[in-house]
């Protein structure tokens, strides 16, 4: 099944760790060609080991700010310059900053929008003219549940989130006849640094390669069908 996927080529924003990076390592095991980004040259070659390590997929590491749509730009083109073209894009680069809307700064907010939505179409317009250049592939954005689900502090985060389900949807229904898929994930909560070191161990939470193994499926699904949402949740979150 996962055959189809051997040589293919796919960018993965924030694949430096957590979500992203066990993503990164999937499809990289199962023989996809993977740039990873993040702004953080250390955990770049950290990571860049680990993906190198887990199969016969190629593995670029570039430092980009998703934020800055020229980097996109040049992320893309040195994919293609590398691999000699570009099947998949997951957005996954994410912040998260939590304070009630009275006490959250301009800088703040610019911060996780910028991220978490505008970085999402800075690749998303960057990368669509090389997916048509195949005939196709694949967008899958990782967004969240707190897309559905806004909370008491959570104005920022939940609003980009939100606006990511939206983007998504309507960026799905402008491409389909291009043979390009468009999936958004929201899964709960993700045992990854994101929210503190202590969140590692919490066994109840969902696993980066739960995440992973679920975009797995999607890429690997039959191109007949379109899965456009999916929500993964803890079996059995913390009362
Ligand atoms: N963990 C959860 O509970 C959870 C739940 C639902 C959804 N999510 C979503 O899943 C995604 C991944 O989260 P995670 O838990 O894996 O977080 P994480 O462990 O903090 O990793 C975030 C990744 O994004 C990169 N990143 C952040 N800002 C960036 C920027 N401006 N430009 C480029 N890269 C950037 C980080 O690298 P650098 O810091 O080095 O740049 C890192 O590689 C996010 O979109 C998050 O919203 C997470």
């Amino acid at each position: 099944m996962t055959r189809e996927l051997r040589g293919q080529v796919a960018i993965v924003t924030g694949g430096s760790r957590g979500i992203g990076l066990a993503i990164a390592r999937t499809l990289a095991s199962t023989g996809v060609h993977v740039t990873i980004t993040g702004r953080d040259d250390g955990r770049l070659s950290a990571a860049r080991r680990e993906i190198d390590g887990a199969g016969p997929g190629g593995v670029e590491a570039i430092r980009a700010d998703v934020r800055d749509y020229a980097q996109a730009e040049g992320v893309v083109a040195a994919t293609v310059s590398r691999f000699g073209g570009l099947d998949i894009l997951i957005n996954n680069a994410g912040v998260g900053a939590f304070a009630h809307v009275a006490d959250m700064t301009p800088d703040t907010w610019a911060h996780v929008i910028g991220t978490n939505l505008t970085g999402a179409y800075n690749f998303c317009h960057a990368a669509m003219p090389r997916l048509r250049a195949r005939n196709g592939g694949y967008i899958i954005n990782i967004s969240s549940l707190a897309g559905a689900n806004p909370f008491i502090g959570g104005a920022a985060y939940c609003a980009s989130k939100a606006g990511l389900n939206a983007f998504s949807e309507a960026l799905m229904q402008e491409v389909r006849y291009d043979n390009i898929r468009v999936t958004y994930v929201m899964p709960g909560s993700v045992a990854t640094a994101f929210s503190g070191d202590e969140s590692r161990g919490a066994d109840w939470k969902i696993a980066s390669d739960d995440v992973a193994a679920v975009v797995l499926d999607l890429l690997t699904s039959d191109r007949r069908s379109l899965t456009s949402r999916v929500e993964i949740r803890p079996s059995k979150p913390r009362k």
